[in-house]
């Protein structure tokens, strides 16, 4: 899979992506990603990619230019399963979405900021929006973090233990159990007992019905959500 980010900001694009599972998979050639700083396709002397909004609102507003000189560019180079807006009023981010975009080979990922884009931009370069949440961040580079991470390691090949994307939280429509590790007991905490039995077929049946109980306890909707 490859992934290019357009982002005023890179530099809070690279420690997120640079690290852990996804330098990993990086350096495994499993994911490409690639940052392209917007302001490397202006052309004038202060590299502007942003004016302020038509109007009466304060505000700046980034430029169409530069996003539609990035985005053909990179369109010019190859086809692009999604072109992706990060905004807090696109469809939400969920770990079904994640799966899906999954199994895309080329996803293009513009970072919003400042007040927004021109919003020509969304109506004629942009295939998809998404939020990962209702709150406002300064930029979508954090959104564009959090939605290559939870897409990335979902790859093929990316986690070690190939099973383990498959048992997490979401992936079934429900929460994840519990899960404990050495000592058995500390500080008089007792680890359940069933996890210590070697019984795996009543093991699975427990976490089974712990993930039950925290999805109805903790987040009851998921349990009607279409799947
Ligand atoms: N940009 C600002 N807030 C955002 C959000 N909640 N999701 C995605 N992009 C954003």
């Amino acid at each position: 899979m490859r992934i290019d980010i357009i982002t005023v900001l890179p530099e809070l694009l690279e420690s997120p992506l640079g690290h852990s599972i996804i330098q990993r998979a990086q350096k495994k050639g499993l994911v490409e990603i690639n940052l392209h700083p917007l302001r490397n396709f202006t052309h004038d002397k202060r590299k502007t990619v942003d004016d302020y909004a038509f109007g009466p609102d304060a505000g700046m507003v980034l430029k169409i230019e530069p996003i539609f000189e990035a985005i053909e560019t990179l369109k010019s180079e190859r086809e692009y399963d999604e072109i992706i807006y990060t905004s807090p009023d696109g469809e939400p981010m969920t770990q079904n979405l994640a799966n899906q975009l999954s199994t895309k080979k080329n996803v293009l990922i513009l970072c919003g900021h400042y007040k927004g884009i021109d919003h020509r931009v969304r109506e004629h370069l942009i295939t998809r929006e998404i939020s990962i949440g209702d709150y406002v961040l300064s930029g979508g580079e954090l959104a564009a973090a959090i939605i290559v991470d939870s897409v990335v390691r979902l790859i093929p090949g990316v986690l070690s233990d190939e099973t383990s994307a498959l048992t997490d939280s979401f992936q079934d429509g429900l929460l994840a159990p519990p899960v404990y590790t050495r000592p058995a007991e500390f500080n008089g905490w007792k680890v359940p007992d069933i996890l210590l039995s070697g019984n795996f077929k009543e093991i699975e049946k427990w976490q089974l019905e712990q993930a039950i109980e925290r999805t109805k306890k903790l987040r009851p909707g998921l349990l009607d959500e279409e799947r």
